[in-house]
């Protein structure tokens, strides 16, 4: 399989995906460092939680290269330039890269292979194709709060608001200022149901 991987469109298909993921990983990195300059903390959790996805994707694609130590494989490719200070737009550029990449790029990649003959590897670009949707609908829902100015004000009085950085519930439309027991900004809080493993809806 591997000489007839060498010759074939997938092998630099798997290569652009490498450099995509990994690209991907240090947008979000960067995007991240940025959200917690400017005190989104919770945002940089978002970028983060979603850069160790793209690592992990990036490592799915490498190891299918594995076979091929030392060679060098050229890419021609567009790679986005989102490195832009303004988070309203970081979100944006991410739920739009996300959508090319779910909705162009991994579809015809996935049909290429299939085409070859890789079912495997036509499998993991469809799969991580839809892991990529579930990218843009995260990115597109925290650029819609942003937008709207609901990104720390709700429609229900009752919100559960958890502080990232202590885990202190907050019930109100809009979380506090300063946490009251771990002292951070109100940055640092999402709706208690978007945070990892709170199992709120099941408490
Ligand atoms: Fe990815
Ligand atoms: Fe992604």
């Amino acid at each position: 399989m591997s000489l007839q991987l060498e010759k074939s469109q997938t092998l630099t298909n798997l290569m652009r995906a490498f450099a995509g993921e990994s690209m991907a990983q240090m947008r979000y990195i960067l995007a991240a460092d940025e959200a917690q300059k400017q005190k989104f903390a919770a945002i940089a959790r978002v970028f983060r939680f979603t850069a160790e996805q793209e690592k992990q994707h990036a490592k799915v694609f490498g190891g299918f290269l594995s076979d091929f130590p030392g060679m060098s494989i050229d890419i021609a490719a567009g790679f986005p330039a989102d490195n832009t200070c303004d988070m309203q737009q970081l979100l944006d550029l991410a739920a739009n890269d996300e959508d090319a990449e779910a909705g162009t790029v991994y579809p015809s990649f996935a049909r290429i292979a299939r085409d070859e003959g890789f079912t495997d590897i036509a499998d993991k670009f469809a799969m991580i194709g839809a892991i990529e949707d579930t990218h843009r609908k995260r990115f597109a829902y925290y650029a819609e709060l942003m937008r709207s100015g609901k990104l720390l004000r709700s429609d229900i009085t009752e919100e559960r608001w958890i502080c990232l950085n202590c885990g202190h519930i907050h019930t109100g439309s809009e979380p506090p200022e300063v946490c009251p027991v771990c002292g951070v900004d109100h940055g640092w809080s999402i709706r208690e149901a978007e945070a990892d493993m709170t199992f709120a809806n099941m408490l």
